[in-house]
């Protein structure tokens, strides 16, 4: 089932999938609802005025009847529910290889950056056939991802990250939209998403070079911060280090554990005493208000390109 009859073209591993269960949903919905109105019209002409339709007691019960009008809308809601929620939980699993890719929405544009360093504003250039990753917040209120095309549309908020996954299947230039109402200029944020050949997004990716990688951008920050005086191999401070830590569990002083993901990392500069890693004094400021989205992005990039690495952070 592709492109819906031409209506709304699909471009995403998931869409035909998507569709289908909007088309089961549809139909289910189309056959009960023509079903009561046949029944409602069929009673309105058997029943009318002056017919010599039977008009006794009705019978006190059929167990038949019961266990029919009970057992298949069961049996159909059941299907739908393990159907959609299998798909569900797919979309929700982005791949562990999926190429992560940072969105910060503000009123009102979409601020991309590559892991490379790329950045562009209302454009989002993706390789066909590769799971891709957004990690995505909001520098003011509340916005919405949306692109119709990959069937596909997540809330983005300011203070955490949501992500969404997608494998765009076709080239080609679709429309990416802000759903949800921020303000004056909502209905202008939009932009278009370009899916193009592994080797056009790579020629793509040369011309368009940033400064210095995510990673890199992130190490500047590290040591303009000064968080190598605390985090670094040489330092004084007891403070846990951060080469290997993301994607591990951590145990915290409060005997809980916690991934550490981009969510977790950010919250730890953010608001350092939530959650206190085992065996470290709760000593590290907020860095609340000193570093801006894309900066606490490029700090991500780079905490995480530290697990790859052997060695201590530096
Ligand atoms: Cu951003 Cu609507």
């Amino acid at each position: 089932m592709s492109d819906l009859a031409g209506y709304f073209p699909d471009a995403s591993i998931m869409a035909g999938r998507i569709d289908a269960l909007l088309l089961a949903l549809t139909l289910v919905s189309v056959l009960v609802v023509g079903g009561i109105m046949a029944v409602i019209v069929w009673f309105a002409f058997r029943y009318r005025r002056g017919s010599p339709a039977a008009r006794g007691p009705a019978p006190s019960r059929s167990r038949t009847l019961e266990v029919v009008w009970i057992t298949v809308p069961l049996v159909v809601f059941l299907i739908i529910f393990v159907w959609a929620a299998m798909l569900y939980l797919e979309l929700r699993s982005p791949p562990a290889d999926a190429l992560a890719i940072n969105v910060v929405a503000k009123q009102w544009m979409w601020k991309v950056q590559h892991p490379g360093g790329q950045r562009e504003i209302n454009e989002l250039h993706v390789p066909v056939g590769r799971p891709i990753k957004l990690v995505m917040t909001s520098q003011d209120v509340i916005h919405s991802l949306f692109v119709p095309a990959f069937r596909v549309k997540q809330d983005v908020l300011p203070g955490r990250y949501t992500t969404l996954w997608f494998e765009p299947s076709r080239e080609g230039e679709y429309p990416l939209l802000c759903a949800e109402f921020c303000g004056t200029d909502h209905s202008g944020m939009t932009g278009r998403v370009v899916v193009m050949a592994p080797q056009d997004y790579d020629q793509w990716l040369e011309r368009n070079p940033g400064a210095g990688t995510l990673a890199q951008q992130g190490e500047v920050v590290y040591r303009r911060h000064g968080c190598s005086g605390c985090h670094g191999e040489s330092a004084t401070v007891h403070a846990p280090g951060l080469a290997g830590i993301y994607g591990r569990r951590a145990s915290l002083e409060d005997g809980g554990t916690v991934m550490v993901d981009e969510g977790y990392i950010r919250d730890s500069i953010l608001r350092p005493a939530s959650e206190v890693v085992a065996g470290y004094p709760p000593i590290m400021p907020s860095y609340q208000g000193q570093l801006d989205e894309e900066e606490i992005l490029a700090l991500v990039a780079y905490i995480r390109s530290l697990a790859d690495r052997e060695e201590a952070a530096p």
